[in-house]
């Protein structure tokens, strides 16, 4: 701890990593932490695993690694928990969904095929392109989320686990708005108990989770956290939250170049995006009523970067549109088309193209690691409720109502440094450095 750093519980002993749903993005995560462990990869992507962090001033050379300047929990210490939907364990659930190769993962076999997911808490009515068979027994929602504190509770005892938190890991739901049943938590466990309609399965693990403690992280971009009743259960219960919707791929890379493109007040007049995905998220997607949800989170995020209402001459009215199509050659190999129509100096028009040839998993996988050692850092330092510092991995950022999200990615990551040094005792950097050219 720094002289005037926040107390942190150390990170001792086995950290649990609930994730709910055992699909591309959680078996890609867990079979990576296992090659690392096992010197087979590198956790390239993760901010924890390869970051630095400059602290002082640039003359002082202080550099440190972010995992050996703040205490973060290690890789041998994860436990893995799952749910989901079919009863695959992780290593039959990595082979189907083609992301890793296979001759990689069959040295991982053994680990993997112990994790099996616990039966999901699931409703086909929130999505639709899904038909689960294996799945809690219809019950109220409330005893649903009994189910799953018993549950948790008896995983935390048996793999001797003495934190946890939570990713949501699961497909993307329909698109919901919060209402009556979410404004408070009495309201909101009525609702559970009368099987309200507006509460969706992410809510029911949401809910699960905080009532013990644990952090959630919210991957999709599923309402789940972003209603007053279970905010309101995260800071009665002092537990940390972050979402939603990773940002990987085509977003990755608006809130990169947006804020360039900005910064040199050059004008846009339209961005359009198109992509091509062929894995079970795209098979999800290609129901109107989840491709909403996605497309809402994603439409968000040039707006609040370009502020029209700051620059409109450059930024008023432009168009902005998000096609996803679901195409099943690709597997979870997307192509992402990007076609920018921007203007410069007296409104001369210009074009960019981007053609990202990602894979979806492999951007996603260690932001699900970060996620998860940085809310349990959270929680040992004692933060609570929404973790605004941990926006840098989402495409929705959750912030209090009365805030808007920060989307530039630099920004982001100022946050998240800043709140890393902020913890520690260290001063904030401000990269001023005109006290390195003052004279005496
Ligand atoms: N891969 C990325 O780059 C990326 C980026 C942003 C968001 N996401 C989101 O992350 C989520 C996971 O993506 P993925 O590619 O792994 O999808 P996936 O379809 O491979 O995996 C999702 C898994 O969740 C399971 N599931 C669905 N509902 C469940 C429930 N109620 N309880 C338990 N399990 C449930 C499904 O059976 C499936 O195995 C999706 O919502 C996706 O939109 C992914």
């Amino acid at each position: 701890m720094g002289q005037k750093g926040v107390h942190i519980e150390p990170a001792e002993g086995r950290l649990g990593v609930l994730l709910v749903g055992l699909g591309a993005v959680s078996t890609t995560f867990i079979a990576g932490v296992e090659a690392v462990k096992r010197g087979l990869g590198k956790p390239i992507g993760s901010l924890t695993q390869m970051g630095t962090i400059r602290l002082g001033k640039r003359t002082e050379n202080r550099v440190p690694r972010i995992q050996d300047f703040v205490s973060l929990a290690r890789l041998e210490d994860l436990v893995f928990g799952a749910w989901d939907i079919f009863p695959d364990d992780a290593y039959e659930a990595a082979c189907e969904a083609q992301v890793l190769e296979r001759g990689l993962l069959d040295q991982l076999r053994p680990a993997l095929e112990t994790i099996r997911p616990m039966k999901g808490v699931f409703d086909p009515n929130y999505v639709k392109r899904l038909h689960g068979t294996y799945v809690k027994e219809r019950a109220s929602k409330w005893d649903l989320a009994r189910q799953l504190v018993d549950e948790i509770e008896g995983f935390q005892r048996e793999r001797g686990v003495d934190r946890s938190v939570m990713v949501w890991c699961g497909s993307t739901e329909m698109h919901m708005v919060a209402s009556g049943v979410h404004e408070s938590l009495d309201a909101f466990e009525a609702g559970l108990k009368a099987s309200d309609a507006a509460i969706p399965s992410s809510m029911i693990y949401a809910y699960a989770a905080l009532l013990l403690g644990i952090p959630f992280a919210n991957g999709a971009p599923n309402l789940t956290l972003d209603v007053p009743a279970l905010r309101e259960l995260a800071e009665k219960k002092r537990v940390p939250i972050c979402g939603k919707d990773f940002k990987t791929g085509q977003t990755l890379m608006k809130t990169i170049l947006a804020p360039g493109l900005k910064a040199r007040m050059l004008g846009l007049q339209g961005w359009f995006s198109t992509n091509i995905l062929g894995n079970r998220d795209g098979e999800v997607l290609d129901d109107p009523d989840c491709f909403k949800t996605k497309e809402v989170s994603k439409l968000s995020v040039l707006e609040h970067i370009l502020q029209p209402h700051l620059y409109p001459d450059l930024y008023e009215g432009f168009h902005h549109q998000v096609r996803i199509n679901y195409y099943p050659p690709r597997g979870d190999n997307k192509e992402g088309w990007d076609a920018l129509d921007i203007f410069g100096w007296l409104g001369y028009p210009m074009q960019i193209k981007i053609d990202f040839l990602c894979r979806d998993s492999i951007l996603a996988a260690p932001l699900v690691l970060d996620l998860a050692l940085f809310l349990d850092l959270a929680r040992r330092a004692g933060m609570h409720g929404v973790q605004e510092w941990l926006s840098f991995y989402f495409k929705s950022p959750m912030t209090l109502p009365q805030l808007y999200p920060e989307h530039d990615l630099f920004i982001q990551q100022m946050k998240l440094k800043n709140t890393l040094r902020f913890l520690q005792g260290e001063e904030q950097i401000t990269h001023l450095g005109l006290d390195y050219y003052a004279e005496d």
